[in-house]
C-alpha cells in the first residue's frame, strides 16, 4: 500500500485535549476521506498529531487495490499493539480503529487475528465514528461497522472543516457497478452512488472561499456520475463541470478515475469548451489486447480507446494522458502483450500507473485458470514501466522552452523556492517571492527532467509583485 497520510493541522498548534493519529494508505478519495474522519471526531476534542506515540486514538485508512494489503495491515497493527499496551499500562488509552477498504473486506476477521483492535469501520460508516467510539468505550470487544449506506454517510458528514489548500479534493462519487475481473473496489465500495449536484457545488463554494484554486473531484469510477441537479433532473459529469466552472476564483478543474466507457460526447465537449478543465486525463485502459480487455469485463476494444483518445485530442489539443496498466493477468500472452505495448507506443502517455497482475480472493480473476507465472509477470511489467518512463521523460522534456501557466502551491524545499504544477499535473520548481502562493503565473520552463520541471517566473510577474 503506498503511504498517502493527509497533512493536517496538528493538535499542539490547536491545543485540542485528545490525539489522533491518522494512517491514510491508496488512492486520493481515503486522503480525502480520512479529512472527513478528522472533521467528525474533531468535536470530541480530537486533534491529529504527526506520530502514533501517545495518541489518544489511531486510525489507519487502508486500501485493498494493492498487492499484500492485509499482511501489511497486520504487521502495522502488531507495532501499534505494543504502544497501545505501553500507553495503557501508563493508565492512559489507545483507541485503535481500522477503516477503508481492507476493514470492509475483512470486518470481523481483523477482530479475530487482532483482538486489541477496537473499531472495525467501511468507508461508508465514517459519519458513524464519534457513536463508534463511544460504544468502543463501553463494550467489551470491538464494535464493527462495514455497511453499504452511501447516501447517509454524505448526508452526515460535517463541511470539510480544515482548509484543504490551494489544491484539493472533493468526492462527488463512490463505488462501481463495472465487475472489472481483477477489481475489489465493487465489492469494498459498493454499488455507484452519485453526490447531488448542490452539495456538491455548495462544498467547492466554501473550498474556493478557503483559497481552493484547483479542486480534483474524486469517484471510483468519476465520469459515470449522474446527481441529482438542483432542478431535479439528473446531472452528467459534463453538467457539473460547466456549473463549477462559474464558481469566481475556481481557475482549475480535474477529475478522477474515469472509465472509457463513460466518456461521452458531452464530456469530451467539455474539454473543447471549459477553459478550466486542465488538459489532463487520467484514463486507465489496462491493456491493450481486445481478448484480455474482454477477459477482464472492461467492456471495451483497444480500438474504442484509441478512437476515444483521437476524438479527446480533436476537442483539445494540448490534452495529455495518463493510465493504468496490469501486466500478466489471467490468460495475458506474449501477443496480447506486445498488444499492450504497441497501444502505450500509439498513445503516447505523459504519466501512468502499472501494476503486476495479484489476486484479490472473491474476484473473478482469482478463480481463473491460465495464470502467468511470476518471472513473466515481472518481466512484462518491467518493459511497460521502461517505455512508460520513456514517454514520461519525453512528455517533460518537451515542455521546455515553453511559457507554461504555474498554479503556485506552497514554498520548495530550498530557500526562496516555490513548487506549483502545470495545466498537465507536472510538479515545477522555480524561485519566487512566497506571495505567489496560491496564484497562477507564467513560469519559462529550463529543464523538463524525468519526474519534474524546473522553470524561471517571467521576470514581469515578479516585479508586478514587487511593486505591489
Ligand atoms: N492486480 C493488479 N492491479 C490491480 N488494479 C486493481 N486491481 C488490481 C489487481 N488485482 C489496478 C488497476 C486499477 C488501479 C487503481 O489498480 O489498474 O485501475
Ligand atoms: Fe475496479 Fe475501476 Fe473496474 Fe470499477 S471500473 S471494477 S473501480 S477497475
Amino acid at each position: 500500500m503506498t503511504d498517502t497520510t493527509p497533512r493536517l493541522p496538528l493538535a499542539s498548534s490547536t491545543g485540542a485535549k485528545k490525539r489522533l493519529f491518522l494512517r491514510s494508505w491508496g488512492c486520493q478519495m481515503n486522503v480525502y476521506d480520512s479529512g472527513r474522519m478528522a472533521d467528525v471526531l474533531a468535536p470530541l476534542g480530537y486533534a491529529p498529531v504527526d506520530a502514533p506515540e501517545g495518541a489518544d486514538m489511531v486510525i489507519l485508512n487502508t486500501c485493498h487495490i494493492r498487492e499484500k494489503a492485509t499482511e501489511k495491515l497486520f504487521s502495522e497493527l502488531g507495532r501499534l499493539r505494543l504502544l497501545k499496551e505501553e500507553r495503557e499500562a501508563g493508565g492512559g488509552e489507545m483507541v485503535l480503529a481500522v477503516a477503508g477498504c481492507v476493514a470492509q473486506a475483512e470486518g470481523a476477521e481483523i477482530v479475530a487475528r487482532a483482538p486489541y483492535v477496537d473499531i472495525v469501520l467501511g468507508p461508508q460508516s465514517y459519519h458513524k465514528l464519534p457513536e463508534m467510539v463511544a460504544r468502543a468505550g463501553r463494550a467489551a470487544g470491538a464494535v464493527i461497522e462495514t455497511e453499504f449506506p452511501v447516501e447517509e454517510k454524505f448526508d452526515h458528514l460535517p463541511d470539510a472543516a480544515a482548509p484543504q489548500g490551494v489544491t484539493a479534493f472533493l468526492t462527488i462519487q463512490e463505488g462501481c457497478d463495472k465487475f472489472c475481473s481483477f477489481c475489489v473496489v465493487p465489492y469494498t465500495r459498493g454499488s455507484e452512488y452519485s453526490r447531488p449536484a448542490a452539495a456538491v457545488l455548495a462544498e467547492a463554494r466554501r473550498m474556493v472561499a478557503q483559497g481552493t484554486r484547483e479542486l480534483s473531484l474524486l469517484g471510483q469510477n468519476v465520469n459515470a456520475y449522474h446527481g441529482e441537479g438542483p432542478d431535479g433532473s439528473e446531472w452528467g459529469l459534463a453538467r457539473l463541470l460547466y456549473a463549477l466552472a462559474e464558481i469566481p476564483g475556481l481557475d482549475r478543474l480535474r477529475y478522477t478515475t474515469s472509465h472509457p466507457r463513460d466518456m461521452d460526447e458531452a464530456l469530451i465537449a467539455a474539454h473543447r469548451d471549459i477553459p478550466a478543465v486542465m488538459p489532463f486525463l487520467h484514463l486507465p485502459v489496462q491493456s491493450g489486447s481486445d481478448r484480455v480487455l474482454e477477459a477482464m469485463n472492461r467492456g471495451h476494444t483497444a480500438e474504442h480507446y484509441l478512437r476515444l483518445v483521437d476524438r479527446l485530442r480533436e476537442a483539445r489539443p494540448d490534452l495529455a494522458l495518463s493510465t493504468d496498466i496490469i501486466a500478466g493477468h489471467p490468460g495475458e500472452k506474449e501477443e496480447d502483450h506486445e498488444a499492450t505495448m504497441a497501444l502505450i507506443r500509439r498513445v503516447g502517455f505523459a504519466s501512468a500507473f502499472s501494476f503486476k497482475y495479484s489476486v484479490r480472493p472473491g474476484t473473478p480473476a482469482a478463480g481463473a485458470p491460465f495464470r502467468v507465472d511470476e518471472a513473466t509477470k515481472d518481466r512484462r511489467l518491467q518493459e511497460v514501466q521502461a517505455l512508460l518512463r520513456d514517454q514520461q521523460a519525453e512528455f517533460n522534456a518537451s515542455k521546455a522552452g515553453q511559457t507554461v501557466p504555474i498554479l503556485f502551491t506552497g514554498l520548495g524545499r530550498r530557500p526562496g523556492q516555490l513548487s506549483g504544477r502545470t495545466p498537465w499535473l507536472q510538479p515545477v520548481h522555480a524561485m519566487g517571492d512566497s506571495s505567489l502562493v496560491g496564484r497562477i503565473a507564467p513560469v519559462r520552463i529550463l529543464a523538463g527532467h524525468p519526474y519534474s520541471l524546473h522553470g524561471e517566473i517571467e521576470p514581469e510577474t515578479q516585479q508586478e509583485k514587487n511593486a505591489a
